[in-house]
């Protein structure tokens, strides 16, 4: 009676068999031969990450839950409980390196493990599967830095559900968003508690999602055609050949030089420098703009001064505050991200203010008068590449004790077409948004649910006799300006 050994079935039938498994298993599959070891490569099995519960034991790899169900309490208890430990532990190493000294706490081994994890998938598993994965959930991790994110968010192009809530990521984290385009299929982002998130963020993210309101050109249109018979061929190979990610420090930029006349157009590569690698030392970048923010810089708090004038919502807002911290935090936050304006339609005027904000630019785009073209380059050639077009598919969004944000990220988010999409926005806890930023962002969101918004009981904002008000009142660890009481 004839036998066939099971390295003889065919790859499909092995990654049909492999479903099976979780993913501990999967990684034992890997060490068992080079064919399986490619099997287990198959983006299909890697479709949901959820690190902090692998690196506990729970090997959950299923789609993410319903958005408003709350985690186990114990858990989440648990979770911040091993972070405080690890980090006492991580600040006692710099004086104390024996690790023996906490060879037997539980807690600290699993943060150490969940890094480990961490950095095993952005070493060896994302740079094979980065693009088929969809959920990626960080929530409550203690080992989680805003370089890991960083890297997480180049390898993996086409998040659907992204999970960071109560991490410590900054700004740095996001920048490839809006660098390459890379948001554009996410429509759950949960930043709940992510205390160094400022309006930045939420700029890079509306760059990201892309712009509605830019006319889009149908694949058949004579313009769409030209465009793409005007990419030389040489220039899509180099795209693949050279991705950022396996040089690791640089990223791959064409740059077309378009004459006017429209015969000949000559296309050199170059190597760009990307600005947020400065950042992998210690998240420099992010040091670098947090001491704009928080340092004193005169020239940057004075423009906002002039340009907001006496009377301006901003003038308001400080005001009520009447902190010296808040208004001097308004002023630079406005310098540091490049806008003359407060971004607040009722002191800058509805036609300038934040017009500057552009959407990201991933497939040859005039730029103007000098009719120079120039694209970014994308990730392992898939979907990233033809997706033209932006649909701002957002449908979840918190930023629950986000409290660093302003109305000028808010009206980040309502540039470019809006969010339409939007059912779900948590803003309970962010101080420093006013009526005026919530009024203008609701009206871009006709799929907001009043039972699903959520703001501070202290702004008589939209919907006010229907939102959902707060949700940080009972919460002993978000920002919540009624907390104490
Ligand atoms: Fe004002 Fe919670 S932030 S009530």
């Amino acid at each position: 009676r004839a036998r066939t050994h099971i390295s003889a079935l065919p790859q499909e039938v092995m990654v049909r068999l492999f479903r099976y498994l979780g993913p501990e298993d999967l990684c034992r599959c890997s060490q068992v031969c080079h064919a399986w070891a490619e099997v287990v490569k198959t983006g299909l099995l890697w479709r949901h990450l959820y690190p902090v519960r692998w690196a506990r034991g729970d090997y959950y790899r299923g789609p993410p839950g319903e958005p408003d169900q709350d985690p186990d309490e114990d858990w989440v208890q648990n979770l911040q409980e091993e972070g405080r430990a690890y980090q006492e532990w991580d600040e006692d190493a710099d004086v104390d390196e024996s690790e023996e000294a906490c060879e037997d706490t539980l807690a600290i081994s699993a943060v150490r493990k969940e890094k480990k994890l961490l950095n095993g998938m952005i070493q060896n598993l994302l740079p094979a599967v980065g693009s088929s994965v969809r959920t990626l959930s960080l929530a409550y991790s203690a080992a989680v830095s805003s370089k890991m994110v960083r890297q997480i968010l180049n390898l993996c192009p086409n998040l659907i559900h992204l999970d960071l809530t109560q991490t410590d990521v900054t700004d740095s984290a996001f920048e490839s968003w809006a660098e390459l385009g890379a948001c554009r299929t996410l429509e759950h982002l949960d930043l709940s508690g992510c205390e160094k998130i400022t309006d930045y963020t939420l700029k890079i993210l509306s760059l990201g999602l892309g712009d509605l309101t830019t006319p889009r050109l149908s694949k058949n249109s004579p313009d769409c055609k030209n465009k793409l018979l005007k990419t030389p061929p040489s220039a899509i190979k180099l795209l693949d050949k050279h991705s950022g990610y396996s040089l690791g420090r640089a990223r791959t930029a064409l740059v077309f030089k378009w004459r006017p006349g429209g015969r000949s157009m000559s296309c050199s590569p170059v190597w760009v420098l990307d600005p947020a690698e400065l950042a992998d030392i210690e998240d420099a970048a992010d040091w670098t703009r947090r001491e704009g923010v928080g340092g004193h810089n005169e020239e940057r708090s004075g423009i906002l001064g002039v340009q907001a004038g006496g009377r301006s919502c901003c003038c308001r807002m400080m005001r009520s505050f009447r902190t010296d911290i808040g208004s001097t935090y308004l002023q630079q936050l406005y310098g540091t991200l490049g806008e003359m304006q407060c971004g607040h339609s009722a002191c800058c005027g509805s036609d300038t203010a934040l017009r500057t904000v552009k959407g990201a630019q991933c497939e040859p785009q005039a730029t103007g008068g000098n009719t120079e073209l120039w694209t970014k380059c994308p990730s392992e050639g898939e979907s990233r590449t033809d997706q033209s077009g932006a649909c701002r598919a957002l449908r979840f969004l918190s930023l629950s004790g986000c409290y660093q944000i302003t109305d000028f990220g808010l009206r980040c988010l309502s540039q470019a077409g809006g969010l339409p999409l939007l059912e779900h926005l948590n803003l309970s806890g962010c101080l420093f948004i006013t009526e005026v930023g919530l009024h203008e962002l609701v009206s871009v969101c006709p799929s907001l649910k009043d039972e699903h918004f959520y703001y501070c009981d202290n702004i008589n904002g939209p919907h006010a006799d229907r939102a959902s008000g707060c949700q940080n009142l009972q919460c002993g660890f978000r920002v919540c300006c009624r907390s104490g009481e």
